[in-house]
């Protein structure tokens, strides 16, 4: 089987990459490195070496706002008779404090871009998809658990792309019943690291997430975490979100597309998530426990569009995918900082 990952250099396409490639799936990976480092690639081929593994990976710097690339690709593999089979599509801006300031950047890369991509797998009768959407669609909401048929009202513009990009799903599969075969995965909080400790997240500047902040205050790259808030409506006052361990919600994308090989047509939306929540004070408590690290923290005020609560409801992954996360908190910890003390600067 032949996989088309796009984002797939970034912290979870990384880690999809190297579950297919163990697989035996041969991939091929398009990424623009604006948001990576092109010494993922170098990782995992190190992992899979050592593993003394035969795999085929394809790397194509290019981005999916250009079609003529896109185009290729398909076109290239069906003239070498090794044609894409699915495609994983991460490629995308992530930010949500960026998308806030630069909408029309989150419009152009993420809607034209898998409009793009849309287009030319259906030139090319590629219809099978795995798409990276996000837990960011529900928007300000503190009815948990959540599930797939929650209110949906993205309150930033990447989740309006998100909303966007689903939408465009369902006209497409609603024009053409039994061709398409789609799983849009909304993940919730992905953290951690492969245990290995030769891929992780890295993001670029200055951590907007709490966990990478945090494992960065670890290691002496931050000095102190701030908590946004220790006075929301939950029991210690800080907020509440699910966090999933970045293999748990890889093995996700992996069930996915055994389902889409099992069936003839479908368009699912599905949560990817732990199904738990936890406090940022649970956060911490935990990570120093497994860790052994202090992190100094301050308490500042509410961030912008944050909410007390968040995590997942992950039934219909559970009935449809047949899969469920199996890795702790505290083993997100004790990954998350294998990776960052392994990597104090991360790629670079
Ligand atoms: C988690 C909790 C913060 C940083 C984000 C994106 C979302 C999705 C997942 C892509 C909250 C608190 C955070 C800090 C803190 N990504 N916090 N100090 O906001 O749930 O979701 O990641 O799809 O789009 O928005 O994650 O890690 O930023 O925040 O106290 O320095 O930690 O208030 O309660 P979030 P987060």
């Amino acid at each position: 089987m032949r996989v088309l990952l796009t984002g797939g250099s970034g912290f979870i396409g990384s880690h999809i990459a190297l579950l297919l490639l163990e697989r035996g799936i041969d991939v091929v990976i398009l990424d623009s490195f604006t948001n990576s480092s092109p010494n993922v690639i170098n990782r995992i081929n190190t992992y899979l070496d050592n593993k003394y593994l035969k795999y085929k990976l394809e790397i194509i710097n290019g981005d999916i706002r250009d079609k003529k690339t896109l185009d290729k690709i398909f076109f290239d593999s069906i003239k070498a008779h090794k044609s894409i089979d699915i495609v994983i599509h991460l490629a995308g801006l992530k930010s949500v404090s960026e998308s806030v300031v630069n909408p029309l950047l989150y419009w152009d890369v993420n809607v034209l871009g898998t409009l793009n991509l849309l287009l030319s797998m259906k030139e090319y009768e590629c219809f099978s998809l795995v798409f990276s959407s996000s837990a960011t669609i529900y928007g300000l909401s503190d009815l948990v658990p959540m599930a797939e048929d929650h209110n949906i009202s993205p309150i930033n513009p990447y989740g309006k792309t998100k909303v966007a990009i689903e939408s465009m799903f369902y006209d497409l599969c609603n024009s053409n019943i039994n061709l398409w075969k789609i799983c849009s995965l909304r993940y919730f909080n992905p953290v951690g690291a492969h245990p290995s400790g030769l891929i992780g997240e890295d993001p670029i500047g200055i951590p907007n997430n709490l966990f990478p902040f945090l494992t960065q205050v670890a290691i002496g790259r931050q000095k102190t975490l701030k908590i946004f808030g220790d006075d929301w409506d939950t029991e210690d006052g800080s907020g509440i979100r699910d966090y999933i361990h970045i293999i748990d919600l890889a093995e996700g994308h992996l069930a996915s597309i055994d389902y889409l090989n099992s069936i003839d047509s479908c368009l699912e939306f599905i949560n990817l998530g732990s199904g738990k929540g936890y406090s940022v004070f649970q956060i911490i408590n935990q990570f120093e426990s497994s860790t052994g690290c202090q992190i100094p923290f301050s308490i500042e005020s509410r961030r912008d569009g944050d909410v007390a609560k968040c995590y997942a409801d992950i039934s219909k992954a559970k009935t449809l995918l047949g899969w469920s996360p199996k890795r702790s908190l505290e083993e997100i910890c004790l990954d998350g900082w294998n990776w960052q003390m392994k990597n104090p600067n991360g790629y670079s």
